[in-house]
């Protein structure tokens, strides 16, 4: 299995394979969270560290859930409650944080790069669980896993981004990622919010809601991020809702066996219809129980997978008692 990477600060780049390995590994994982008793040894005596400078229920909740479930020790620190308050900057944070040796930081940050500056600064794993506008590298591989469960691959399908996708960390992500694996990408919404620049990184763009998602085999719906924008990119929500909201009407333009994604939280009526969100099509919760499988394969991959006297293979962590006796070499 290819897996070489040192942190998790994002999918641009990141060769099909190590993402193939990633998703595997939370395929193999998935089976620990029906246990009746969720929890394997795997990161006993390891240490997680949850940074989280932007709030966070999901993601940080999902995080915690994974490390608890390879029983790791987690801490969650958010930034109300950090010597940031007192002007410390990220780097000493983590720094002082780094020498009570942790075995990885989960860092979700507002600036786009922090994840990036903590890696150079630091040798234990650095996770990327969303900066800024840049990347959000979990969200999508949890996406990924929902897809091939649903669909069995990635390959050869179109799957239409639709929304906010010039703030969107979720939509940069997906489409290194999407593209990678040899799917079509549309990123849909007003002129204003999608960037032409992406064009580049092989996205097709539309402004019609209808043109983007016909014959879609996968919608993935985004959340106005009205906390990032600082001008008007949209006359009013009224309007946008009237334009870009998915609506019943707009899914039957899509694949019959079309499947809906969102990454949370939902603006109901606002980029989706209620009907839609709890409807027949939608894979919302299975994107969240999948975040938690997702989030296990890379503490352990990350963590012990490094570490060729912890290394034990995924097959055999489904069954903590089958620990192998042989070191990995
Ligand atoms: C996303 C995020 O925070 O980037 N949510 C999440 O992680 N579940 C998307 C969003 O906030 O809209």
């Amino acid at each position: 299995m290819a897996f070489t990477q040192r942190h998790l600060l994002g999918l641009e780049g990141v060769p099909a394979d190590e993402i193939t390995a990633i998703l595997d590994t939370a395929a193999s994982f998935k089976e620990i969270s029906e246990r009746d008793i969720k929890k394997v040894p795997t990161l006993r005596g390891k240490t997680v560290i949850n940074l989280f400078y932007e709030v966070s229920t999901r993601t940080r909740t999902s995080f915690e859930i994974a490390a608890k479930r390879l029983s790791a020790d987690t801490i969650n620190i958010s930034a109300s409650a950090s010597s940031t308050c007192k002007g410390e900057t990220l780097a000493d944070t983590a720094r002082n944080l780094e020498a009570m040796r942790p075995d990885a930081i989960v860092v979700r940050h507002p600036s786009s790069g922090a994840c990036h500056l903590l890696a150079r600064h630091l040798s234990c794993p650095i996770l990327n669980a969303g900066d800024g506008c840049h990347e959000h590298p979990t969200q999508a591989l949890l996406d990924l896993l929902t897809i091939r469960g649903h669909l069995g691959r990635i390959a050869g399908l179109t799957v239409a981004i639709v929304g906010d996708i010039l703030h969107s960390r979720v939509a940069r992500s997906n489409l290194h990622a999407l593209r990678t694996l040899g799917a079509t990408v549309r990123l849909v919404g007003p002129p204003t919010l999608v960037p032409p620049e992406l064009r580049a990184l092989g996205a097709e763009l539309h402004t019609r809601l209808d043109e983007g998602v016909r014959d879609a085999d996968v919608i993935m719906m985004l959340r106005i991020q009205r906390e990032r924008q600082g001008a008007n990119f949209f006359p009013t929500l009224d309007e946008y809702a009237q334009y870009f909201c998915l609506t019943e009407e707009a899914v039957r333009l899509a694949k019959p066996q079309v499947i809906i994604l969102h990454p949370g939280p939902l603006n109901r009526g606002l980029e989706i219809a209620s009907a839609v969100a709890d409807g027949p099509y939608s894979v919302i919760m299975d994107q969240v129980t999948n975040g938690v499988a997702v989030r296990m394969a890379l503490l352990y991959l990350l963590i012990a997978r490094s570490k060729a006297e912890d290394a034990l293979e995924p097959e055999a962590l489904a069954e903590p008692s089958r620990r192998r006796t042989g070191g990995r070499g």
